[in-house]
């Protein structure tokens, strides 16, 4: 199965592709999280997507084209994969295309995990991340049973650094001027479907199970 996941920040992708992997055992490929495990390690790349990633801004396609391209071209990505964040521009799209030409793979379906911008906006704020696991929780939407401590693994939660008030309006708009048209891109394919993203957690997943296997 080969997924591609859509939505503006915070509409819920990590949190289903999480379920998704589970359900389907294929890699969870994100760019926001490449990008995050760059920072981490100190790297070129880490320092030069901090940059963006703090004031709101896409990395240059020409960075992210590349990590992607050299991601899809390891051998687990041959049973499938979930595709989270990327393509954010239409260079992104064409490139991705051209790439899985040449690797023989074909889309199944591009989900568009659809949320309105105020909800958005509260649920980066209320954000909490497991730092040894990586597990995503809200604390409102989704608490875990003990403030501050992840329930799968009894790590530290954390805050990431993007998702201040300030720096998630400035994401929105970039989402709308970028990546909103790659909508018109993938309905023209015929492989778009919205899915409502205001719903609960579970819901959301539901719908898409049922639109990958085409109910
Ligand atoms: P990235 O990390 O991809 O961020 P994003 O797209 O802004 O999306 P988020 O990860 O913030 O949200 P999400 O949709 O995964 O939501 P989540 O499941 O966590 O990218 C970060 C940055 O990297 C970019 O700004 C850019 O600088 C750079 N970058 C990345 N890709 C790039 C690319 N292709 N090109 C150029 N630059 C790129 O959920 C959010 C919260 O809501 C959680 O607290 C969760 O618990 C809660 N929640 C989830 N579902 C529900 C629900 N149904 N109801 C209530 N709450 C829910
Ligand atoms: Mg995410
Ligand atoms: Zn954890």
């Amino acid at each position: 199965m080969y997924i591609l996941l859509m939505g503006p920040p915070g509409a819920g992708k990590g949190t289903q592709a999480a379920m998704l992997v589970e359900k389907f055992d294929i890699p969870h490929i994100s760019t926001g999280d490449m990008f995050r495990a760059a920072v981490k390690e100190g790297t070129e790349l880490g320092k030069q997507a901090k940059a963006c990633m703090d004031a709101g801004q896409l990395v240059p396609d020409s960075v992210t084209i590349g990590i992607v391209k050299e991601r899809l071209a390891k051998s687990d990505c041959k049973k499938g994969f979930i595709l989270d964040g990327f393509p954010r521009t239409i260079e992104q799209a064409n490139a991705l295309d051209s790439t899985l030409g040449e690797l023989g793979i074909k889309l199944n379906r591009v989900i568009n995990i659809s949320v309105p911008a105020d909800e958005l906006i509260s649920r980066a704020t209320g954000r909490r991340i497991c730092k040894s696991c990586g597990a995503t929780y809200h604390i409102t939407f989704n608490p875990t049973s003990v403030a501050g401590t992840c329930d799968k693994c009894s790590g530290e939660l954390y805050q990431r650094e993007d998702d201040s008030e300030e720096t998630m309006t400035k994401r929105l708009s970039v989402y709308s001027a970028q990546t909103q048209p790659l909508i018109e891109y993938y309905q023209d394919k015929g492989l778009y479907t919205e899915i409502d993203g205001r719903q609960k957690i579970d819901k959301v997943l539901t719908d898409i199970v049922a639109s990958l296997r085409g109910e």
